[in-house]
């Protein structure tokens, strides 16, 4: 039997490629589980270092697993000084995204495991790059403005540390929780791109920091984990609630996106997005600055009303819309939206890479491999004959 599955330039929407226990999605009903748990439940009650142990074991840690599994946590924090340095010699205005890809690499180096595949290597190494992640994006912040990288503080919470490395002030503990529910709510989502590029590269028998390189990437672009700095981005140029539903009417014209809208798999409001709108509006008015929150408000009427004007019902937001202003309140900059995305993903990233490599929900490891039809028709499909370079008259036009 035949069993190549025909489906094609439709980015694999719909096509199952594996078998996962991590993680479910219900894009009809706006639910979201990670092993077995609806995403509100973890999000009032879990913290993102239980919520990542949850994710890598497949189940919710002991009292005792807890401690040891943060002990380690805090002890991979420091990064070597030789990666600090090594980020101090690029140039500062390099995208924040580009210098976390170039740093994996630099920390799977310093990995002294970095051959061991068993599975307690890999878990060893998911912590390591747990911590690692948001020690060299909060570094980054610093380096680039000129400051040294501050060594973490083992008494703060996983989110109050990043806050306190990347901006150098204790943070208001509320806050601080706010930050801990935005990683807990980014931590894993099925099979999304970057997620995918971690599953296949490791598919290879490629090491995790090679798989999480390659998520670091996919996740790096607008139409994924690049849509919160995009959101900023046009909250930014908005300024006002006047100028918005004429903005939104235009860039629909122009076929432009609204970015914070829409979903390859969510149908209905993300579930993520509900609580991050919220947080929003709360931290707005903590902080005296409720202008952010309104204005995405005012955003979101207009696209759902100009949206469903052209038929397009099912395009609402996403958890990249309400992120934005929240991580703006936080004081993170545009450009380390993205980044912080990733300070949270590496946690999913790591349960699929685990999973992939020791198939833990199939029955063996696969390498992926899909098919491509070909369609150049250059000189049929039996291919062109060689000519030597004197003998060619022209260069034949491009296909
Ligand atoms: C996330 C995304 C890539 C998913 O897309 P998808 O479900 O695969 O749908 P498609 O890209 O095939 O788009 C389907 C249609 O909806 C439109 N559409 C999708 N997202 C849109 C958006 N944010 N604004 C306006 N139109 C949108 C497309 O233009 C397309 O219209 P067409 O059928 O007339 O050509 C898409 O919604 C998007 O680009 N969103 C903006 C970026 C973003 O917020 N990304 C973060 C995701 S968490």
């Amino acid at each position: 039997m035949d069993q190549t599955v025909r489906v094609k330039n439709t980015g694999l929407r719909g096509v199952p490629v594996a078998d996962t226990k991590i993680s479910f999605i219900d894009g009809e009903q706006g639910i979201l589980i990670y092993r077995g748990y609806r995403i509100e439940d973890l999000a009032e009650k879990s913290t993102f270092l239980e919520t990542a142990c949850l994710l890598l074991d497949g189940e919710l840690p002991s009292e005792e697993r807890l401690k040891s599994f943060t002990d380690e946590v805090l002890r991979a924090r420091e990064i070597p000084a030789q990666i600090c340095e090594s980020l101090a010699l690029l140039p500062k205005d390099a995208a924040a995204m580009d210098i976390l890809q170039a740093a994996v690499p630099l920390l799977a180096i310093a990995d002294h495991e970095i051959s061991d595949e068993t599975r307690e290597a890999n878990v060893r190494k998911a912590v390591r790059l747990i911590a690692g992640i948001p020690s060299v994006v909060a570094a980054w912040n610093r380096i680039r403005n000129r400051l040294d990288p501050l060594p973490p503080d083992p008494g703060l919470s996983h989110a109050a540390n990043f806050l306190w490395q990347f901006h150098g002030t204790r943070p208001d503990p509320e806050i601080a929780r706010d930050l801990e529910v935005c990683l807990v709510l980014h931590a894993d989502h099925t099979f999304n791109a970057s997620t995918f590029a971690c599953r296949e590269v490791v598919s290879t028998r490629a090491h995790m920091y090679a798989g999480v390189a390659a998520g670091v990437g996919a996740l790096s672009g607008s139409l994924h984990g690049g849509a919160n700095a995009r959101v900023m981005k046009m909250l930014m140029e908005l300024q006002s609630e006047e100028d918005v539903a004429g903005w939104v009417k235009d860039q629909l014209d122009k076929g432009q996106r609204i970015m914070g809208f829409g979903h390859a798999v969510y149908k209905t409001t993300d579930p993520r997005a509900k609580i991050l709108r919220e947080m929003s509006l709360r931290l707005g008015e903590k902080l005296g600055q409720p202008q952010w929150h309104r204005l995405s408000v005012a955003v979101e009427d207009a696209a759902l009303a100009e949206l469903d004007r052209r038929g397009k019902h099912t395009l609402k937001p996403n958890v990249d819309f309400y992120s934005a202003s929240v991580y703006h309140l936080m004081g993170i900059p545009p450009d380390f939206m993205t980044p912080l995305f990733a300070v949270s993903r590496i946690a999913g990233w790591c349960a699929h890479i685990i999973e992939e490599k020791f198939a833990e929900a199939q029955e063996k490891p696969a390498l992926y491999r899909p098919e491509s039809d070909y369609v150049g028709n250059y000189c049929g499909k039996m291919g062109c004959v060689y000519q030597p370079l004197r003998e060619r008259r022209s260069a034949p036009s491009s296909p």
